[in-house]
């Protein structure tokens, strides 16, 4: 699938610009465990999948760069001397973001020719923006020379998304996408910006996503306001981030702050943990503790942390109530987007079809079911 997907921008590319161009591919990503703990410095399990954003690039002498959107049927066109955000710009924004923020680091980004395009569904809570600003700040720090590191890179990239399109997002989704390895998870230790890999194999099991094809306006204001609350909550505590408190630690101050606001920290503590003990059950093949996590995750994520809505709940009672599934929760940013399951291999094609005929049932709209293999991160392509 991808193969066809850098061959559709490849040819595009040559069609517009009669050149031949440097072919990036970078990857959306799914996440075990560990949400919205990596702007609290903490811990998750990301991993690059198989699905992302081809981009065919190269340098312009024109004066202009173009960027071709290929999905969308859109070009945009700007000059990489004078690069503002756009007032709803969508996909252009991130783009423009990866361009500012590499010349705020001092590097010189000439104009360029681009097309690009993907294979993620949009609004899934699988990164297709991540993988998006990875794609371009790869292919140009190539193109230009810009001798920066793969860590360098992401930084940039999670920039872009803060000023240029509004998220205050943590550094999981840009790591993953860069640094994915085959067949594995990474143990991504967010306050060093340092991962282990850990090859996943749920023996009889296998991850299904199931995307409830929700896509909630208010998700990025609700996205930074969680963090604001954090943030708060770690300032009255004197550490720096939530990683360093304790449900102990929390609990002396619970009087100065709101109900919701301690419900919302003690998430982020107890996610924490569940990460750490997710990476032991994995070590241990135990299917069993890592259902329970999955389960417990999305409790959290749902009373405490208050980021799911009917349809990835209804989802996760589906999961619930099947033997065949081990555990599943919703992932990513929430507000909508995917599911991940942990589903018996033989079982996997009945839940898909008993989950989409009682989905359809209850919201009279259709349900995505995907399977997806855990790749390798942004790379140059042939
Ligand atoms: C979004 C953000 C990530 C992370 C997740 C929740 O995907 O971009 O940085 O916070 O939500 O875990």
């Amino acid at each position: 699938m991808n193969k066809k997907l850098i061959k559709e921008v490849k040819h595009s590319f040559k069609n517009q610009f009669k050149t031949k161009p440097l072919l990036v591919f970078s990857p959306g990503r799914i996440n075990l465990i560990g949400e919205h703990t990596d702007y609290n410095d903490g811990f998750a399990f990301p991993a690059a999948i198989n699905k992302g954003i081809a981009l065919a690039i190269n340098k312009s002498n024109s004066g202009t760069t173009k960027v071709c959107a290929l999905n969308k049927n859109e070009i945009y066109e700007f000059n990489t001397e004078n690069v503002k955000p756009l007032e709803d710009g969508g996909w252009r924004n991130y783009i423009l973001g990866v361009v500012a923020e590499l010349q705020l680091l001092g590097k010189h980004v000439g104009n360029f020719n681009s097309v690009f395009a993907g294979n993620i569904p949009g609004g899934a809570g699988m990164s297709s923006s991540a993988a998006l600003e990875n794609s371009f700040v790869f292919g140009l720090n190539e193109l230009f020379d810009l001798g920066l590191s793969k860590t360098e890179m992401i930084l940039v990239s999670q920039k872009a998304e803060h000023n240029f399109a509004g998220v205050k997002c943590g550094i999981m989704d840009q790591y993953a996408s860069m640094f994915g390895v085959k067949k594995s998870a990474l143990l991504l230790d967010c306050r060093t910006v340092e991962s282990k890999p850990y090859k996943i194999d749920f023996a009889t099991y296998k991850i299904m996503l199931i995307n409830s094809n929700v896509k909630h306006d208010l998700s990025e204001s609700a996205y930074n306001d969680r963090r604001e609350v954090c943030e708060k909550v770690s300032g009255l505590l004197h550490i720096d981030a939530l990683r360093d408190a304790s449900k102990e630690d929390l609990g002396r101050i619970k009087g100065d702050i709101t109900e919701e606001d301690y419900q919302k920290a003690l998430y982020v503590i107890n996610e924490n943990n569940r990460v750490k003990q997710f990476s032991e059950a994995i070590k241990k093949e135990d299917i069993h503790a890592l259902g329970d996590l999955l389960y417990q995750s999305h409790e959290g994520l749902s009373k405490n942390y208050k980021v799911s809505c009917a349809e990835l709940d209804f989802l996760v009672d589906r999961a619930k109530e099947n033997p065949n599934v081990r555990g599943a929760r919703m992932m990513g940013g929430g507000f909508g987007g995917c599911t991940i399951n942990l589903v018996k291999k033989e079982a996997f094609k009945k839940f898909k079809k008993d989950v989409s005929k009682k989905f359809i049932k209850a919201f009279e709209k259709e349900c995505s079911v995907y399977s997806v293999k855990l790749s390798k991160g942004t790379r140059v392509v042939k």
